[in-house]
C-alpha cells in the first residue's frame, strides 16, 4: 500500500470517530468498518483471487478503498453501491484523492434493486455491510449472484448479533453454503458458496 492512501485511510480514520461521536442521526455517521477488517479484507481478496468484488453499502468510502487496493493488485475491480446522495458524494471526493479510480466503480442507488438486475454468479465475492433488516430479503439474490466458490462477508455479526441472528440462521442452513464467525472488528460473518 502506498502511503499516500495509508494516510488517506488514517484521515478518514480520524474523521469517521470524531464525525460519528458527535452525531446521533444515522444517516450522517460514517459507521466505518475498523482498521483491523480493511486489512482482513484485503487478505481474503488476495487470498481467493477475487477479481469481480461487489460492496454494499459504501458510506464515505473507507471500506471501499481497501477493497479497491487489493483488487488493484490482483487484476480486479470492485462495484460499490450507495443510496445516500450525502455519503455518495463523500465517497466520490475521497476516490479522487487516490490512484484508484479506474478500479472503483460506484452507483448512486439500492442495493435491492442492483441484486435483482445483476447476471448470476456476477461476483466473485460481496462484502455486505448496509440495512441489516434488509439482508434475509436480499439473500435469494445475494446466493444467485456470488458464483460457486464465492464469498460473502458481513460486518457487524458480534456488534449487532441479535439484529444479524436471523440472516446468519439462513445463511448457515442453506446446504450450498458454509459458514465462520470472525472476531475480527465488529465480527465478521463468512459464507462460501460450494463449487457444485
Ligand atoms: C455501515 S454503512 C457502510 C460503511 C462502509 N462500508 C465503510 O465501512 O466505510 C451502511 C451504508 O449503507 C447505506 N445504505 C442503506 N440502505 C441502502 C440500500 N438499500 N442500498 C444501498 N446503500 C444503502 C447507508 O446509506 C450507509 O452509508
Amino acid at each position: 500500500m502506498t502511503e499516500k492512501l495509508q494516510q488517506l485511510l488514517s484521515e478518514l480514520e480520524q474523521f469517521g470517530e470524531t464525525n460519528d461521536n458527535k452525531t446521533t442521526d444515522r444517516s450522517r455517521r460514517m459507521l466505518n468498518i475498523t482498521h483491523d477488517t480493511g486489512a482482513f479484507l484485503s487478505v481474503l481478496i488476495r487470498a481467493t483471487n477475487a477479481q469481480s468484488v461487489l460492496e454494499i453499502g459504501t458510506s464515505n468510502g473507507y471500506s471501499t478503498l481497501w477493497l479497491a487496493e487489493a483488487v488493484q493488485a490482483i487484476g480486479g475491480s470492485v462495484t460499490t453501491v450507495e443510496l445516500s446522495d450525502y455519503k455518495y458524494d463523500l465517497a466520490a471526493k475521497n476516490f479522487e484523492r487516490t490512484d484508484l479510480s479506474a478500479v472503483i466503480h460506484p452507483i448512486h442507488g439500492d442495493a435491492g434493486l442492483l441484486l435483482a438486475d445483476a447476471a448470476d454468479h456476477s461476483f466473485d465475492l460481496i462484502f455486505l455491510d448496509s440495512e441489516r433488516p434488509e439482508y434475509p430479503g436480499w439473500w435469494p439474490n445475494l446466493k444467485r449472484v456470488i458464483r460457486p466458490g464465492g464469498l460473502l462477508i458481513v460486518d457487524n455479526a458480534i456488534s449487532h448479533a441479535e439484529q444479524m441472528e436471523s440472516f446468519m440462521t439462513l445463511v448457515a442452513s442453506d446446504p450450498q453454503f458454509t459458514t465462520s464467525l470472525v472476531p475480527v472488528g465488529k465480527g465478521e460473518f463468512l459464507a462460501t458458496k460450494s463449487n457444485s
